[in-house]
């Protein structure tokens, strides 16, 4: 779908979330959430925000999981994702603080290959990703899932390509102080999601998402896994759109 303006579009998926919420609120069950961060999706999570505030949208039926965080980083650091997600949504709906799920920045060295399966398992006993948001780096990665990562990949650590470092860089001061590594749903993981929408908006991916959507699917540009899933929908505006 292109639309052509990106907060038109972010809107419509916004609202596509928000009936999928309150469907579920009418058959009194739990919607499971996958959240994406990066600048794409912050006007999607600002008109969340808005029709909690203006619509009664409420939240107390929803459960989160992110794709990915920063490692090491602790959660209180502005660049981490647990903060993004806190200023930008958690923070001004009445989600429960125990349904919301990010991997953490701050799991020991030696803990974090059971910390990775404890987030695949919390996943599968919340049901599975209903409704999977995502973004996409111009590595072609969706999560964290840089060039190389197999279709098969699950919850672990991962070291970040170059260019995702230097696109990340404005945030963290300078490539120096940038994270090396992050915790970030595989490839299986987000394509066992029942609904995936990736969101890209700008000249800059344009080309990124050409490989996703015409070239061949390939570890070397994960989004191009999306093909497969029979549920998947890339929502960009008229840029992004401009090398389809
Ligand atoms: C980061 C995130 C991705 C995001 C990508 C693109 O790498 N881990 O989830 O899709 O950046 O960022 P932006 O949306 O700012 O272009």
């Amino acid at each position: 779908t292109v639309i052509p303006s990106s907060i038109d579009a972010s809107r419509a998926v916004a609202a596509e979330v928000a009936a999928l919420i309150r469907q579920r609120q009418h058959e009194k069950r739990p919607v499971v959430l996958g959240l994406a961060t990066g600048s794409t999706p912050v006007a999607f999570y600002a008109e969340l925000v808005r029709l909690h505030r203006e619509e009664h949208l409420s939240f107390a039926n929803v459960v989160t999981f992110n794709l990915d965080e920063y490692y090491p980083l602790p959660p209180e650091h502005p660049q981490s994702y647990r903060r993004f997600m806190q200023v930008h949504l958690f923070d001004h709906v009445d989600i429960s603080p125990a349904n919301i799920h990010l991997p953490s920045g701050t799991v020991a060295a030696a803990e974090i290959d059971a910390h990775c399966r404890a987030y695949e398992e919390a996943i599968r006993a919340a049901g599975g990703i209903d409704f999977q948001i995502l973004g996409i780096g111009r590595t072609g990665h969706i999560g964290f899932n840089e060039p190389g990562s197999s279709r098969r990949s699950r919850t672990r650590l991962v070291t970040l390509d170059p260019l995702t470092r230097r696109d990340a860089s404005g945030d963290f001061g300078d490539e120096e102080h940038t994270p090396r590594y992050a915790l970030s749903m595989g490839v299986a993981t987000i394509l066992e999601a029942r609904q995936v929408v990736l969101m890209a908006w700008g000249q800059h991916k344009a080309a990124v998402v050409r490989a996703a959507v015409e070239g061949e699917m390939t570890p070397q540009v994960t989004a191009s896994f999306l093909q497969e899933h029979d549920h998947a929908l890339f929502v960009l505006d008229q840029t992004a759109a401009g090398q389809l």
